[in-house]
């Protein structure tokens, strides 16, 4: 009996524990069988950490707020011959690296592995679209081109292609993979959104084609859709957020929200949340405000779009995730790039604790 009994309790368990614990419910997210409105934040810079107790502080310190998400640069690209510190990729016309040493992926190693033991799920985007951490402008420098063409430039995509590999292979059986992310905020100025629409097609089904079971998403702002007639909601990023939703492989909608970057002002926030929801809900798909800061006023200004958010639960929005968390490490306090909300501070308590409140209150 044992004996018989046993193989085929192994191949259950192997069975469980390979299936994603992060899906897609209609317009809403699913975790570990609960589908509810689900919050989280950002700390970019949690891959980077050289020290696993701060890594295992933070994620610890994540999910005692009582947020489930929690979204880190899944890159890290350097073109420098003798980079020092942190680098996950290092791009050359000669020869491009992957560094799985211990200064290398052995970090989001440490990371996934803390998210692994607290239940906080990943989102990890493969690229930036901005010049820190390397970005596409690293990709340029090794195979040539502008940000413009590097959605088309056949040698960035090749090694972007290997990149994404790298890091798929290496987490593909976790159940703390929220989503993949095609990219941070991907843009391509002045070009017609097809540009976008094609590379996102293809990216999300070659990541489909390494990966059957985790959610994968685009990472973008939220550009281009209907609503009215500021920047954001215009065409000008080659951005078409409505048209992208239609990609097979990509599960839900991300956008972010930078009023005071961005020249509008805070009462912008409620009808850019609506017009997301709407277009999601349309789609059939969840929408994920992933981004969303404001130097001060976290509690009046954010709140109010946490609350937005909220509201629109059942109706296309289905979680969201402040920029950025905050925390005290063993070297002092994380980044501050001025939309910071420490842990523990009063701040933090309402962008964590009464938001979660209010989320568990949700009909
Ligand atoms: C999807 O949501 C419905 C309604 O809340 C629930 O009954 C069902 O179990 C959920 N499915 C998954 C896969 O979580």
């Amino acid at each position: 009996m044992r004996a018989k009994l046993l193989p085929t309790l192994t191949f259950l368990l192997a069975a469980v524990s390979a299936a994603p614990t992060s899906t897609v419910n209609g317009t809403r997210f699913s975790i570990d069988g609960l589908t509810k409105y689900y919050a989280g934040t950002n700390a970019y810079w949690i891959g980077f950490l050289t020290n696993d107790a701060d890594v295992n502080l933070v994620v610890d310190n994540v999910k005692r707020s009582g947020l489930n998400i929690l979204r880190v640069w899944g890159f890290n690209d350097v073109n420098n011959n003798n980079p020092s510190g942190v680098y996950f990729q290092r791009l050359s016309s000669s020869g491009s690296t992957i560094n799985t040493g211990a200064n290398g992926l052995q970090r989001l190693d440490a990371v996934v592995k803390a998210a692994e033991r607290t239940g906080v799920k990943l989102i990890i985007p493969f690229v930036n679209h901005w010049d820190d951490y390397g970005g596409f402008k690293a990709y340029v420098t090794a195979f040539g081109g502008s940000k413009e063409t590097w959605f088309t430039n056949a040698r960035a995509q090749e090694q972007y292609k290997k990149y994404i590999a790298a890091v798929v292979g290496r987490y593909v059986k976790s159940d703390a993979i929220f989503a993949w992310e095609l990219a941070n905020e991907p843009r391509c100025k002045g070009c017609n959104t097809d540009v976008i629409f094609k590379w996102a097609s293809e990216t999300s089904a070659y990541i489909r084609s390494l990966d059957p079971s985790h959610m994968i998403t685009l990472g973008d702002e939220g550009f281009g859709l209907p609503g009215d007639s500021n920047y954001p909601y215009g065409y000008s990023e080659g951005v078409d957020f409505v048209k992208n939703l239609k990609i097979k492989n990509l599960d839900f909608g991300t956008f972010h929200m930078y009023p005071g970057s961005w020249g509008v002002p805070n009462t912008f926030g409620p009808g850019w949340i609506k017009a997301h929801a709407t277009a999601c809900k349309a789609a059939g798909k969840p929408c994920f405000f992933e981004e969303y800061g404001t130097p001060s006023n976290h509690c009046q200004i954010q709140g109010s779009w946490q609350k937005a958010s909220r509201d629109l639960y059942m109706e296309g929005m289905a979680g969201d995730a402040f920029w950025q968390w905050g925390d005290r490490l063993s070297s002092g306090q994380s980044p501050n790039d001025g939309n910071t909300v420490y842990y523990g501070s009063a701040d933090a308590n309402c962008m964590t604790k009464d938001h979660v409140a209010a989320i568990n209150a949700l009909p």
